[in-house]
């Protein structure tokens, strides 16, 4: 409310239950911009900001109670409730939301809302700023200015405060813990999804119900497909595996990738590859600090790449030269990190007037730099085909430089040997 101008009023929908198939609806996920703003968990509700309003300024519209439906879908909070548990000013049932929102916009200079994020709702707003012009009486003012909120409320979501990064912590050390359940369970014979089981039960264990999004656990050169999600083949003796997961909890998100040799140990070329993009990542890594540029990570690890292949023979030639012509990205094609927090691919913008942003403390990135050199590479030595390997940490820039959150599970190669080792 800060930060709005005086006059104005701010809408933000929640998200809304979405059908699987038939009469099978998906598990309800709040949308993070609503979760952020009031930590309410139900669908079909909005809410409203109205600084110096007298009546209240922070308003809820949503379900009312209704004790048959509690009876199939469970308990509803109601808006009684929100007001108490919420600490909503004022509460009213999202079923009479047509006749009382127009009466809250009407008059107000400045309208903000995320347009364009959900086309039913956009609708619905334009619907009750119209009423304004066409139904009441002579006088009244729909606002003059529409301003996309995302642009203020997703740079407050950039900057974890304190309890955000206790939530943080929590989920980095769910997922810390289910990775290296994994590296202790997988053998030669199993299938994928018995390591996607593992961690979906290791992270339920803990209290997180979710991913934070679908995990990636590829065997050999299934490694090699950036989003791999069938995760159905047999892992075989003398396969690198990859496995991209991360937990949500409390609506925060984990993204943490590692990758092993799934009889425990690295084979010479697999551990010449692998190195590089450990190399990479901790260069990287050590970039992340206020002061830098979000792209100096980048930066860092794309010359450790360039430096590693053209020391295996993958590439030739002058290292500025080859990083100039990007020639790293027929091995490396994405980007070394994202921020991170309620989504995993968080909000925030990278770039500020067209410079990259500068790291600052509080915010939360991945650093996940990776080799993949595709089975059909017929330039590159065979020993070396077929194998994708991606490293992912996940980074708070702190105050001194950065703390890594993911830490506790292994990367240095005899680290991950020594695990592997231990009896699961
Ligand atoms: N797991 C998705 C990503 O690493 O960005
Ligand atoms: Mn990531
Ligand atoms: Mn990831």
């Amino acid at each position: 409310m800060a930060l709005m101008e005086p006059n104005s009023i701010a809408i933000v929908p929640s998200a809304t239950l979405t059908t699987r198939n038939g009469d099978v609806e998906h598990r309800f996920r709040q949308h993070s911009d609503f979760h952020y703003l009031t930590g309410f968990d139900e669908p079909d509700s909005v809410f409203v900001l109205i600084p110096g309003r007298q009546h209240g300024e922070a308003i809820l519209f949503c379900q009312e109670r209704d004790a048959e439906v509690e009876q199939i879908h469970g308990p509803v909070t109601g808006p009684d409730r929100a007001m108490q548990l919420y600490g909503m000013d004022d509460a009213f049932p999202v079923s009479d939301i047509d006749d009382i929102i127009p009466g809250l916009i009407e008059g107000k200079t400045k309208l903000y809302y995320g347009m364009g994020a959900r086309r039913d709702f956009d609708s619905q707003v334009i619907g009750w700023v119209n009423s304004i012009a066409t139904n009441n009486q002579i006088g009244a003012q729909p606002p003059g200015e529409f301003v996309q909120l995302g642009q203020y409320l997703h740079e407050l979501r950039l900057f974890k405060s304190k309890h955000e990064i206790d939530v943080m912590r929590e989920v980095a050390d769910i997922t810390t813990e289910a990775h290296c359940s994994v590296l202790r369970t997988v053998r030669p014979g199993m299938y994928e999804y018995e390591l996607e089981a593992e961690l979906a039960y290791r992270f339920a264990l803990r209290g997180a119900r979710s991913t934070a999004y679908p995990s990636i656990v590829g065997g050999g050169s299934n490694a090699c497909v950036l989003h791999y999600l069938r995760n159905d083949s047999m892992i075989r003796n003398g396969d690198l595996v990859l496995v991209d997961a991360g937990a949500e909890y409390e609506s925060y998100a984990a993204d943490v990738t590692r990758t092993f040799p799934a009889n425990g140990s690295f084979s010479t070329s697999q551990a010449a590859l692998y190195q590089i993009v450990l190399n990479a990542q901790e260069a990287a890594i050590a970039a992340v600090k206020p002061g830098n540029t979000w792209n100096q990570p980048h930066q860092a690890a794309v010359h450790e790449i360039t430096i590693g292949l053209v020391s295996l023979g993958l590439l030739h030639g002058n290292i500025d030269i080859l990083i100039a012509d990007e020639a790293y990205k027929k091995f490396y094609m994405h980007k070394t990190g994202h921020w991170l927090g309620l989504d995993v691919h968080d909000v925030g913008e990278y770039q500020v007037s067209g410079a990259w942003r500068v790291f600052e403390p509080g915010m939360v990135t991945t650093i996940e730099p990776g080799l993949y050199i595709s089975p059909e590479c017929s330039d590159v030595p065979a020993c070396y085909r077929g194998v994708g390997i991606r490293i992912e940490d996940n980074v708070l820039v702190t105050r001194s430089g950065n703390e890594v959150l993911t830490n506790g599970v292994p990367k240095q190669i005899p680290e991950i040997e020594k695990m592997m080792a231990s009896v699961a």
